[in-house]
Formats: structure tokens, C-alpha cells, sequence
């Protein structure tokens, strides 16, 4: 899991929409261009992705953006209004979904509650008339593979939320489909046993092989379990690319805030050099330590996670640049989270400046509390400058 295509950045196609620089030699699966229009409303719009053999593909993004939508026409339920769908070089937008080398797994997972785990396995494979020996052999390995043996002989109704999703996982992946499909495939599942779930899933996905595109609209499983991640906002994607990319380098404001949390400064570009760029912003002076593709007097946020953010009682001494990078705020808000420390200071412009602390002493000799004025500060390499 993680950091599979970490060297392939991302890449702006020539309608400027962004698409995913994959390795020559594995376009798995070539989305080009893709529509769907329902009455007028464009539920996907113009969507270009190139997926990688092996790959664990995540789209996320908020409800009603068309994740769903994108997925079922990659399992062929849904009828494109324009674009093509290449899968291994083949173009498959007009093939049945029954023909496709694709399973889709649903939310519900969609387990006949009156079959047995073993039948449920079994199922597919005796629609497609599989010899029964090679049916038996194929059901043990995948509920080998999930670890399900011992419950072969029981019911849906009588396993946990996440041993009916191994279930549907093993019925799904016992068809051996080139591509599966998962539309919120740990939705079902409480926090903690979705956690667990995340791994364990990468896990038998990845001992398989199998390419895999999941939606999700939990940052965190998407980051956890995918090698790439596509945000995706009206029908739109705005950014693919790797966890740590989409993290550290957004590339607009709405990824930055959809992605984690961060502060956003709005200011004005002042002074635009090669290996630096000043924004003045309501709130202080930034002097950001590399330059960006901008214009003197442009307006642009300035993007800082709040894990980046020093807090001090003293004003910050050690700043290469003492004027510039640190704000005085009043602490109205913290919240003690075992490993790290919520921060919300109030600075005087009225803006909430959120900062975490990692709980990294035990007993430190200081600790900011409600009321108390400090002094929040970061180097020239902790921002992000957005300029849409
Ligand atoms: N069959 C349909 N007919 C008309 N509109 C539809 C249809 N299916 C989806 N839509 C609309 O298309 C948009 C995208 O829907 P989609 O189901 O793809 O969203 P989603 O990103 O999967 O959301 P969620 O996270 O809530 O599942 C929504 O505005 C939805 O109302
Ligand atoms: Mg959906």
C-alpha cells in the first residue's frame, strides 16, 4: 500500500483538467475525457485518470460528486454520455456489464441472506457453469484468503459487520476480475473494525493482485489504503496523487481544506522573486521560501497546516527573517487528544489560527492554556501558496 506512484507526479492535460502522470508501460485502465449528463445536470464532467495495473485507486470526495457515478460506468451500469473507457487497451464503454473482467462490490455487499458463506462464494462461479471441483478448489483459497474458513457453513445473518464484508470481498475477487470496483466498501463497519478493516483489505487486494478503484468520502481510509488518491469536487477531479502529495502539495484551496486541516491566509503577492515570493496578508507578513508561478499585486492564499505551527510564550527568536512568518494569538480553544494537542488562538484580525502540538515530553515545563497570549510561528518552507 502507499507511495506505489509516488514518482509520478501529477501532469495538466491540455483542457487543463489534471491527470495522473502513470508509467508508460501500465495504462491499466485509461479514462479519457468521460461525461455523464442526467437531465441536464453534469454528474461527471470531463474526467481524464490513467490507472496502473496493481494499483489502488482512490476517489474521494463529498457526497453527491460523482464518485458513484464514475464507478458505475467503469462496471458499464451506467451509460456514458461522451468520453471512452480503455481497460488493458481495449475499449469497453460499449460492453455489457456481464461481459466487462470487472465486479463491482456495493456498499451493502448485497450477500444472499438464505445461501451459506460457502454457496455465497460459490455463487458466480456456478452461474458461469465452472466445473464443480475447480468451484470447490477456487471457494477454500478465497476463504482461506479472508480468513473465513471456519464460518463456511454459516449464514450472513449470523457474522460481524466486517466478516460479511470479507464475504462479498471473497465472492467478488473468487470471479478473478482484472478490476474491481468498491463503492464505500468499509461504510458498514464502526470506526475501530474499519481501522482494522483498512489494512487487512490492502493486504489480500494486494497478495491477489488485483487492480482495484475504490470510492470513499473518508480521507483517511483513502489515504490509508490507496497508492494515489483523485479528489474529486462537481463531477470534477482537481488533484491526483500520492497521499503525500495531495497532503503537503495541494493544488487549490478546496483540496487544501478537504485534505486534513489547515489555516488559510488571504493576501496579496508583493514582491515575487525567483527562490522567494512575500504575501502580506490582514494577519502578518509571509516570506515563503521558493518561488511560485504568480504576478506582484495577484491575490493568493497562503496554506499552512496547523502540525506546522510552533507555539511560544516568548516572541520567536530564531527566524531567519525576524519580521516575517509568526502571528500573536489568544489560546480560546484546546482540546487534549492523548498523542497531540488541539490549538485554536484568536488573532487579531478575528481569524482562528488552528495549531497542534505533539505531546512528545511527558510533564513539559510549558504548556499553553485557555486565555494565555502566545506566539505562533513557521519556517519559509511550511506554506503552500495557492493561487486558485
Ligand atoms: N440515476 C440518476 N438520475 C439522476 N441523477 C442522478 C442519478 N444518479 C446520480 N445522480 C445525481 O448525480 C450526482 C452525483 O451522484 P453520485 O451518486 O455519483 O454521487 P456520490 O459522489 O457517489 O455521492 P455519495 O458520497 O453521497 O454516494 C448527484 O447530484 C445525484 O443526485
Ligand atoms: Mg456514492
Amino acid at each position: 500500500m502507499g507511495e506505489l506512484a509516488s514518482g509520478h507526479p501529477n501532469v495538466v492535460a491540455p483542457d487543463g483538467t489534471l491527470a495522473a502522470a502513470a508509467p508508460a508501460d501500465t495504462h491499466f485502465l485509461r479514462i479519457e475525457k468521460l461525461v455523464k449528463e442526467f437531465d441536464g445536470l453534469v454528474a461527471v464532467d470531463n474526467v481524464s485518470l490513467d490507472i496502473c495495473k496493481g494499483e489502488i485507486f482512490a476517489l474521494l470526495g463529498s457526497s453527491g460528486c460523482g464518485k458513484s457515478t464514475l464507478l458505475r460506468m467503469l462496471a458499464g451500469f451506467e451509460m456514458p454520455t461522451s468520453g471512452r473507457i480503455f481497460l488493458d487497451g481495449k475499449d469497453i464503454a460499449a460492453l455489457p456489464p456481464y461481459i466487462r473482467p470487472i465486479n463491482m462490490m456495493f456498499q451493502s455487499y448485497a450477500l444472499f441472506p438464505h445461501l451459506t458463506v460457502w454457496d455465497n462464494v460459490a455463487f458466480g462461479l456456478k452461474r458461469d457453469g465452472l466445473p464443480k471441483d475447480q468451484i470447490a478448489e477456487r471457494v477454500e483459497k478465497m476463504l482461506g484468503l479472508v480468513q473465513l474458513k471456519p464460518y463456511a457453513k454459516r449464514k450472513p445473518h449470523q457474522l460481524s459487520g466486517g466478516q460479511q464484508q470479507r464475504v462479498a470481498l471473497a465472492r467478488s475477487l473468487a470471479k478473478r476480475p482484472q478490476l474491481m470496483l468498491l463503492d464505500e466498501p468499509l461504510g458498514a463497519l464502526d470506526k475501530k473494525l474499519r481501522e482494522r478493516t483498512q489494512l487487512e483489505l490492502v493486504n489480500i487486494i494486494e497478495s491477489v493482485g488485483v487492480t482495484c478503484v475504490m470510492v470513499t468520502h473518508d480521507q483517511e481510509e483513502a489515504m490509508t489504503m490507496a497508492s494515489r488518491i483523485a479528489i474529486m469536487s462537481e463531477g470534477r477531479i482537481l488533484q491526483v496523487g500520492a497521499p503525500h502529495e495531495v497532503y503537503e502539495t495541494p493544488s487549490c484551496r478546496f483540496v487544501a481544506d478537504f485534505i486534513g486541516n489547515v489555516n488559510l491566509f488571504e493576501g496579496k503577492l508583493t514582491e515575487d522573486a525567483s527562490d522567494h515570493v512575500v504575501i502580506e496578508t490582514p494577519e502578518c507578513t509571509h516570506y515563503v521560501g521558493h518561488g511560485i508561478t504568480g504576478t506582484e499585486g495577484m491575490a493568493v492564499s497562503v496554506a499552512i497546516r496547523p502540525e506546522k505551527i510552533r507555539i511560544t510564550q516568548q516572541p520567536p527568536s530564531d527566524l531567519a527573517r525576524p519580521a516575517c512568518n509568526w502571528v500573536k494569538g489568544e489560546v480560546v480553544d484546546l482540546a487534549y487528544l492523548g498523542s497531540y494537542t488541539v490549538y485554536h488562538l484568536k488573532l487579531a484580525t478575528g481569524m482562528i489560527l488552528k495549531a497542534t502540538v505533539a505531546s512528545v515530553e511527558r510533564l513539559p515545563d510549558w504548556q499553553p492554556t485557555w486565555g494565555d497570549s502566545v506566539f505562533a510561528s513557521w519556517d519559509e518552507y511550511a506554506m503552500v501558496v495557492l493561487t486558485q
